[in-house]
């Protein structure tokens, strides 16, 4: 297995914000998937949904992660929420390295989530209701991915990044 940390789970679970302080904690570079795109394709990621349609973007995630799969080593992994949806991405995510799910709830979610404006999938409408959907069609997807399961409510992120750096080193 690659010396890899991927970190999956829903949007506004703290995939970024965890794998850039992980990152730097262990001395490791960090990327997140959906920068690549954007600055692969000088397209922001609504701007893609929009002029290309999700099932555009979602190969594209997809060739993001057979690039890396290529090149990449001691590198923290940030994915977009519905990478582990595609089987065929699960395998790419899993030989990449060490997959952690940041599991966190719908509430907690709906709390960091609110008001944005980048999450085309959230864009319109009921919130609550569509990210209860996409959670609930998820989650299986997301814990046959992974190799880790981390329960993130009530936890600091300085705790996360511990909790994560154990398991790791301890695999
Ligand atoms: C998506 C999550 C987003 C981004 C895109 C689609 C999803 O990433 O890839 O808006 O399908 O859950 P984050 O999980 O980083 O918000």
């Amino acid at each position: 297995m690659k010396n890899n940390i991927i970190l999956i789970g829903c949007m506004g679970c703290g995939k970024s914000t965890v794998g850039q302080r992980l990152a730097k904690s262990l001395g490791y570079q960090f990327v997140d998937t959906d920068n690549l795109i954007v600055k692969k394709y000088g397209e922001s990621i609504p701007s893609i949904f929009e002029s290309k349609g999700e099932a555009y973007f979602r190969q594209l995630e997809t060739d993001i992660l057979q690039e890396l799969n290529h090149s990449t080593n001691h590198t923290v992994i940030a994915t977009g929420g519905g990478i582990p949806v595609k089987d065929q991405n699960q395998v790419l995510l899993r030989s990449l390295g060490h997959v952690f799910y940041l599991d966190t709830s719908l509430n907690v979610l709906l709390k960091r989530v609110q008001g944005d404006t980048g999450r085309p999938l959230l864009a319109s409408g009921n919130q609550e209701e569509k990210l209860r959907k996409i959670l609930e069609e998820r989650t299986p997807k997301y814990i046959s991915c992974a190799h880790t399961i981390i329960k993130t409510d009530d936890k600091s992120f300085y705790e996360l990044v511990k909790e994560i750096e154990m398991g790791f080193l301890q695999h």
